[in-house]
């Protein structure tokens, strides 16, 4: 399998008109800049502190999976998630590239009896009871994916969906309605599971929610409905392997990092867009979103002085956003970096019948396919962000593919510790959320919070 290609081209300066980057800063200063930080990614794997990248290697964990997947996990009709942020966005990004966002509304003959599979993230009452009231609770698998074991809305709903099926079947068949994909050793889930007799996957304890779509947290809800997980595997260690050399020039999420990073701090160009011409790959755009966001944008104190750090990612999709947010990027500030995703193999064909000759409008689009339509206006859409001298990079994959989107996965997590070493901040940590929920917990009144309350809205600023 052809792995995905790295087209960095519209970043430099010879080719948008002399407003990108100097190509021979790629050989010396950014060379540089990547040297040391692949050093200080190298320090933090050692100390066993980056997991995610030997995730693809972990053949143990693989066949753990397999034999739930293949064995208990066929059992139901619908498989829930129940995870919120990196514990949601894997599973939801590998349904929706490797089994179509339509899944669940395919015969069962289409799936070939695989499961439907949901991923509930947010507690939002309409959508939980809405789902709930669709779904026979006793055909039904809840895999709750929280490393923490603790966190508020992936609780909540547990403890929902437990009290529905308390409901709907005897006391002693509840647990096996359940299975809990969570830390090892630590978390009210692995407690549950231990009092309970739950069976639960394990989150590895140096792998973070955003780095976890290739442990159990993406591998079980995949390989449920099928997934070729072996070749998703594949694909990330081909990956992995091209990702470890200090050589920038041929180090694809290297390049990545050492890009994005320069575009933002040296160009102000802090806006970066992911924009897959798929619809299977809209969601992988949000997964970018989540790794890009939660690992960047920190506040770091260094010699007395404060910097608040980290690009804003923005996802987007072909061709849709061209009728939205497009004009934007060509007209708007200089602000932006496009990455586009661009497939070799859409997954079908249709072909454009050539219905209207007489009709100008119409003429040039008959006997065409609509994948041609979309590929064309991609390049077009790249030649006129250059033409613009607005930068832009492209990642080909051959085909929206397990493979390939194991590539894909490894490609942008490890650009993402390489962006965060550039940075200089710690892209596993997320401080910046604690505070809300500790507020939250406040306004719930969990014990040891009370302190905690927030300032009521002010009644002269409400109109
Ligand atoms: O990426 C992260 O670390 C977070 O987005 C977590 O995945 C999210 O907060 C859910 O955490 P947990 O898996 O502990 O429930």
């Amino acid at each position: 399998m052809r792995p995905p290609v790295l087209d960095y081209g519209n970043m430099l300066a010879p080719r948008l008109g002399g407003r990108g980057l100097d190509p021979a800063d790629l050989d010396d200063r950014l060379a540089e800049r990547f040297r040391a930080a692949l050093r200080e990614v190298e320090r933090r794997r050692d100390a066993r502190e980056m997991g995610f990248f030997d995730l693809p290697y972990a053949a143990d964990t693989l066949a753990r999976v397999k034999e739930v997947a293949e064995g208990f996990g066929q059992w139901f009709e619908n498989v829930v998630v129940l995870g919120i942020g990196g514990s949601g966005l894997g599973a939801l990004t590998l349904r929706d590239a490797l089994l179509g966002p339509a899944w669940n509304e395919r015969s069962d003959e289409e799936r070939e009896h695989f499961p439907r599979l949901y991923v509930l993230d947010n507690p939002d009452p309409h959508s939980v009871a809405g789902l709930l009231a669709r779904l026979d609770p006793r055909r039904t698998l809840y895999n709750v994916v929280s490393k923490s074991g603790s966190t508020a809305e992936t609780m909540a709903q547990y403890l929902v969906v437990k009290g529905v099926l308390q409901q709907a079947v005897e006391e002693d068949k509840v647990r096996g309605h359940f299975l809990f994909t969570t830390d090892p050793d630590d978390g009210a889930l692995r407690r549950i599971a231990e009092a309970e007799g739950v069976p639960t996957l394990p989150v590895p304890a140096d792998v973070g929610g955003r780095f976890s779509v290739l442990s159990p947290v993406g591998l079980l809800p995949a390989g449920v409905c099928g997934v070729d997980l072996d070749a998703l595997l594949s694909g990330a260690r081909e990956m992995e392997r091209r990702c470890r050399g200090d050589a920038l020039a041929t180090n694809p999420a290297g390049l990545l990092a050492a890009l994005l990073h320069a575009a933002d701090t040296e160009h102000g160009q802090r806006i970066h867009v992911l924009m897959p011409y798929a619809d299977r790959l809209r969601s992988f755009a949000l997964w970018f979103q989540q790794l890009w966001a939660e690992s960047l944008g920190k506040t770091v104190e260094k010699d007395g002085v404060t910097r608040e750090l980290g690009p804003t990612p923005l996802p987007a999709v072909g061709a849709t956003d061209q009728h939205s947010q497009v004009q934007l990027f060509m007209e708007g500030p200089r602000d932006k970096v496009v990455i586009f995703l661009a497939v070799e193999d859409p997954g079908a064909t249709v072909e454009i019948p050539p219905l209207h000759p007489e009709i100008d409008a119409l003429a040039y689009l008959g006997g065409r396919t609509l994948a041609e339509l979309l590929d064309a206006e991609r390049r077009a859409t790249t030649e006129a962000l250059r033409l613009g001298g607005r930068p832009s990079m492209t990642v080909e994959i051959p085909a929206v593919d397990a493979d390939s989107m194991g590539a894909l996965f490894m490609l942008f997590e490890a650009a993402t510790v390489y962006a965060g070493a550039l940075y200089g901040v710690d892209p596993l940590d997320q401080p910046g959320v604690e505070l809300g929920k500790r507020l939250t917990y406040a306004l719930l009144g969990r014990e040891g919070h009370e302190a905690e309350e927030p300032a009521s809205p002010d009644p002269r600023w409400r109109v």
